[in-house]
């Protein structure tokens, strides 16, 4: 199986990508590290470990990372996601155990320690965990197999702000470390998760699973969409952080384009941009494999198919 850490702030979106993950026999979720982002991280973390219970995985290995971005103070979506980050079902608090190790020191020993090109990384938060990670041990880069994580927008525009979707903008110079750190980097932007829309028919699979695992995802995926349905009258919200899974389990899903991607971290107004050169207008070097579309009817059959096992 493919051995991945998923790096996470959750979040109801991160907790079906993490439910995904741990249903998929062809992932080796080999670490979940947790970092500040929707709540502070005394939330996330304990987040992970309801939702590593919540499958019935409390072997799994949590561990806290990051409490704030590197430069600036932390900004928070409780707007979007409730006071408890994890706002819908009623989880009980978890038994299993924080690992004491800090997340960067784990996911630098592992990646040293495991065979060169074994590691995928899975951000589907803030980056500061792998940002530190690269800057504590540079040595660690030419060793990550690939980083596939949820972040950014082009076409779409931003979330958090016009410009800037929420994980790059709460710490967008942990974003330029990754961006120009020469791993090869896969994205899943808004312009794909904006798609993936958690209709009625699409959750009401959830609800006939009939287990644990598929009622707490109803009461998750209602109370998240709830935010894009009040604010925006759309039908269901969007879907961000199983997409980073899927793309793993199947590529052919998603499609895209390799081009470069800058982040802006000076401007005031575009802080946390994700500057996608699309059209190839500049010359430089293509870092990211920046994905635009995505099957959403086999994505959401993916999704319900591999919970329904949990
Ligand atoms: C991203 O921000 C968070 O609120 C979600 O969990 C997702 O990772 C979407 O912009
Ligand atoms: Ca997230």
């Amino acid at each position: 199986a493919r051995k991945i850490i998923i790096d996470t702030d959750p979040g109801q979106d991160d907790a079906l990508a993490i439910l995904l993950a741990l249903a998929s026999p062809e992932l080796d979720v080999i670490g979940v590290t947790a970092v500040a982002g929707n709540v502070p991280l005394a939330l996330t973390e304990k987040n992970a470990r309801k939702i590593c219970e919540l499958a019935d995985r409390p072997e799994a290995r949590v561990y806290a990372g990051a409490a704030r971005p590197l430069m600036r103070k932390l900004v928070t979506a409780e707007h979007v996601h409730g006071r408890t980050g994890l706002d819908g079902p009623d989880l009980p608090e978890p038994e299993m155990p924080l690992q004491p190790q800090h997340a960067v020191d784990f996911i630098v020993e592992t990646i040293l320690r495991e065979e060169a090109g074994s590691i995928t990384l899975c951000p589907i938060g803030p980056l500061t965990n792998i940002a530190l990670a690269l800057i504590h041990a540079p040595e660690i880069a030419p060793r990550i197999r690939e980083i596939v994580l949820m972040g950014g927008g082009f076409f779409e525009g931003g979330n958090i702000t016009p410009a800037a979707e929420f994980n790059i903008y709460v710490d967008p110079e942990a974003a330029k470390v990754v961006f120009s750190s020469g791993i090869p980097i896969v994205v899943m932007p808004l312009d794909v998760t904006h798609r993936a829309l958690t209709k009625a028919d699409r959750i009401d699979r959830f609800r006939a699973m009939g287990t644990k695992a598929g009622d707490a995802c109803v009461a998750l995926l209602e109370f998240f969409e709830r935010f894009d349905e009040e604010k925006y009258g759309s039908d269901g919200g969007p879907l961000h952080d199983p997409n980073v899974i899927a793309y793993l389990l199947e590529p052919e899903l998603y499609s895209g384009r390799y081009c470069n991607v800058e982040i802006e971290t000076q401007s005031e107004l575009t802080l946390g941009m994700t500057v996608i050169d699309w059209w190839g207008v500049t010359g430089r070097p293509k870092n990211a494999l920046v994905m635009r579309d995505v099957d959403h009817d086999g994505f959401f059959a993916l999704l319900a198919e591999r919970i329904g096992t949990l």
